[in-house]
């Protein structure tokens, strides 16, 4: 039971950045939530943020044999990256997109999603809440 929750740009700024759009709180608290709720369940989280496109893919590469499923929020790379979307359609498990704002309520060059052509599931506008939410649908489904 081992999820991996990838991050992709600008992430590592989350709690700094734009707090009125993502909120005041950090990915490292992010993190820990997760990490506690997935211990209470017998799961692990294997939680990893790159500002670089090929390390997201280099991970999702890794998480073919080491994870169960993938919650990803690859922040500005979602409206990019078709390398990205490959790499996940040669993962075999459950995926959920999350996304901290509500993107369709934004700007329209963030309403098309690459990774949602893959993704089974898609959360955004729930804030950092939006992870916990991913962590408790795999729960759920084991
Ligand atoms: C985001 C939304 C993206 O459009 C944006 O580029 C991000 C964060 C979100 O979590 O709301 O960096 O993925």
């Amino acid at each position: 039971n081992v999820i991996y929750v990838l991050n992709g740009p600008n992430l590592n700024l989350l709690g700094k950045r734009q707090p009125e759009i993502y909120g005041y709180e950090t990915l490292a608290d992010v993190q820990a939530k997760l990490e506690t709720k997935a211990a209470q369940s017998g799961f692990t989280v294997e939680f990893f943020q790159s500002n670089h496109e090929g390390a997201i893919i280099d991970k999702i590469h890794e998480a073919r044999d080491k994870a169960n499923g993938i919650i990803i929020n690859p922040a500005a790379f979602t409206h990019t990256s078709v390398a990205i979307l490959d790499a996940l359609n040669a993962f075999e498990s459950p995926v959920v997109e999350v996304h901290i704002s509500n993107v369709h309520k934004r700007e329209s060059f963030r309403h098309h999603s690459y990774v949602s052509l893959r993704a089974d599931g898609v959360i955004a506008g729930l804030g950092t809440f939006g992870y916990v939410a991913a962590l408790d649908y795999f729960i759920n489904l084991s």
